[in-house]
Parts: structure tokens; sequence; C-alpha cells
């Protein structure tokens, strides 16, 4: 054989997929001194203690073997409890459900289960950053639903059936929202719903926020008329419990699909943690209050930070969830990355541009107000000082 061009030692997608947006202003802001990040999307909160208690405890009995690959029973049988009790769902835990490492893989399986090469993935934007690349990387393409500040970024019918093509598997949701903070009324779900099911589209729900709304209690897409069966509801421990390093997460769908994302996760993954896994249960168990403590606060940030943004004279919805704000930097002038970059040097208050998540958030930033309310208040101040002098100039 003769010596041919080097080739690319990367397959082509991976070659070609983007680093995230977010990294780039992480690692910049983590080379300076004395910055406030409202960038990072996790709880300050340590998790609570009984459930670090109840992972010391089950290292202590030797809990240390692999699981059974859908994950303890024990857990399987707790959620399936937690979900009926807090958003009126019930699922088998023998045959509906699999315990995953964190709703990260819960979103890779679900997508490399129920796509071929070339199915169109319908993705509304703003959205999470790792939707994209994980549609691409499991063979798909992604179709981009926009949605407007005007109209709380909630998507309207007429744009959902627009996208819609031939190819068109499947539909990602995720309420409440990361980066806008936005939840769904029943009433704008019964806008969507009859599409969904003449089109016989799959959804896939993120619900990894359904603990944290501050007006009412979350309702699950797969809670309402004919959904269930062509919804993969995902979620997990890291928000409520304030448990992201913990790594566990959950899958709930139909038996036909829930036997194919076992199978890649038995041979991807085995199981998720044993001692974590024994951990959760105590969390779901006797953890409830210490999630309402937390919701409590995150309410209280959320209340402080909404009238702080406005005050500063940057528009902003109010958001009904998660621990995000949104707001518009149309006013500055700037573009999104411009303001965050200026932000980051002149004042050093981290923030995440909009546009990361997708050409809907191009005028926005995402602040995460999951930080002490003394942070908080100190990178108000210096944001609102910021803004002042770009008003000035
Ligand atoms: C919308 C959304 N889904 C999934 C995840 C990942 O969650 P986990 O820590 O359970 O993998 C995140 C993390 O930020 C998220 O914001």
């Amino acid at each position: 054989m003769t010596q041919s061009q080097p080739k690319s030692r990367l397959a082509k997608t991976v070659d070609s997929l983007k680093p995230s947006g977010i990294r780039r202003f992480f690692d910049l802001a983590a080379s300076m001194e004395g910055v406030i990040s409202l960038g990072v999307g996790e709880p300050d909160f340590v998790t609570p203690w009984r459930v670090r208690e109840a992972c010391i405890s089950s290292l202590e009995r030797g809990y240390t073997a692999y699981t059974s690959n859908a994950g303890l029973l024990s857990l399987r049988k707790e959620i399936d409890h937690y979900l009926q009790d807090r958003f009126s769902l019930h699922y088998n835990p023998e045959t509906e459900m699999l315990i995953t490492v964190g709703a990260s893989e819960a979103i890779d399986i679900a997508l490399r289960a129920i796509l071929n090469p070339g199915d169109e993935v319908l993705v509304v934007e703003p959205c999470y950053v790792s939707y994209e690349p994980v549609i691409r990387l499991a063979g798909g393409v992604p179709v981009f639903l926009h949605t407007t500040a005007e109209n709380n970024f909630k998507l309207t019918a007429e744009e959902l059936e627009e996208k819609i093509s031939r190819k068109t598997k499947a539909i990602i949701f995720c309420y409440p929202n990361n980066p806008t903070g936005s939840t769904m009324t029943h009433e704008e779900w019964e806008q969507l719903l009859p599409i969904i099911k003449r089109y016989d589209l799959l959804v896939l729900s993120d619900e990894i926020y359904a603990e944290l709304t501050f007006a009412k209690r979350h309702e699950s897409i797969a809670s309402l008329p004919g959904m269930k069966e062509r919804t993969i509801l995902i979620s997990g421990f890291s928000k409520a419990f304030a448990m992201t390093g913990w790594r566990l997460g959950y899958i709930c769908a139909p038996p036909d699909l829930l036997t194919g994302m076992l199978k890649i996760h038995q041979y991807t993954m085995l199981c998720a943690p044993s001692m974590v896994q024994m951990a959760a249960i105590e969390a779901l168990k006797y953890g409830m209050d210490d999630v309402d403590r937390m919701v409590e606060s995150y309410k209280q940030r959320r209340n402080f930070m909404v009238e702080a943004l406005c005050e500063i004279g940057l528009a902003c919805h109010q958001p009904e969830g998660a621990f995000y704000v949104f707001p518009s930097i149309a006013s500055t002038g700037l573009t999104a990355s411009e303001f965050a970059e200026r932000l980051l040097l002149e004042e050093k208050v981290a923030v995440v541009p909009g546009d990361v998540f997708g050409d809907s958030g191009r005028d926005h930033i995402r602040c995460s107000y999951a930080t002490s309310l003394a942070q908080l208040e100190e990178a108000m101040e210096r944001m609102g000082r910021f803004v002042k002098r770009l008003s000035q100039s």
C-alpha cells in the first residue's frame, strides 16, 4: 500500500463539534482573582447531610459492587413513589425505569436508542448546550425552534408545525428551562400536544429542574393525556438535591424504548455507582424538606435578581423555575459576547452570553443565582456600574 495523506485521527462528527462556549469563559474567569461567578449551573448548597451520611454508611456496610444494570430496584421503586407523589406519574419500576449516570447519560442514551442516521430532532431554543452535540453524536440532525423574549421564550404551535418534516423523529423539551427559567402552563401545552400527536413525534422531556419551581408545582408533559406512551422522561438528583458531583439520573419511558436504552447502558456504563444509588434512596425518602428549603432560598434570590436587573435597566422576564435569569442586554448596544467579556474584564463578574444557548438567546445573558445573596448583591452593584458607564460613553 502506498503512503497516503495523513488522516484525521478523530471521527468526522467529533472533529466538527465546537468546544463549549461556556467553558471558554470560565477558563478565562478561573485565571482571574476576585471574580464573582454567575455562570455555573449548579446549586451552591452542599448535598444535605442525611444524604452524605447514607452514602458513608453504605460504604461502611460494604455496598461497593455493581448493581443490576437498570439500577437498584429499591431505588426505582422509590422514584416511582416520588413521581406519583409530586407529579401524579406512575411508572413500572421493573420495565419502565432505568438509573443512569446523571441526566447527561440519560439524554445521550435516549437519543442513541431512537435515532437513525439523518433523523431530525427538534430543539426549542434557547436550549441547554449539550443537546446539539449529543444529537449529532447519535447521528441525528438538530432542527432549532425559535422563541422570543416577548413571548417568555415559549414555543408557539406555528413555529412547531413549520419545522416538522418527514424526517422529524423527536422533540426535546426542557421545562423549567435552562437558560431562561421559563415553564409551561397547562393551556400552553394544550396548544402543542395535538401537533405532536398528529405527526407521531417522540418527546424527550428533560425535567432536571422539575423541583425548582416558584409559583406552582411542575406539571410533567408525560402526565398529560396521551403523552406518557410517547415521552421519554429524564430527570436526576443534581439540581433538586444539590448532588451534581454524585452523577445520578434516571429515565422513565415505555418498555420498548426503555429496553433499547438499557442495551446501550449495559454495554457502556454497566450501572450507576452503587453507594450513590443507596444515598439517593435516602434523599427521596427523607430529603424533601431539604429540597423545599433550598427552593425557598432560590425564590428569594430570584426575586432579588429580577428587581436588581430591572433597576439596572436590563429588561428581564420573571423566571418561574430553575435558578437562572435571562435579561436582555440589547439596550446596551453590545453583543452578548462583548457584554460578557467586558463585564468580566472590567468588573470581574462572570455571566454566560445568551447566544451559546442558540440564536434565540442572542441579545441576552444568563445569570445563575445559585450563589449567596451577599455575592449577588455585590455582583449587581458591579453590573449596575458597568451598564451606567456604557450608557455614558
Ligand atoms: C437542562 C439540563 N439537563 C441536564 C443537565 C445535566 O444534569 P446531570 O448533572 O444530571 O448530568 C443539566 C446540567 O446543567 C441541565 O441544565
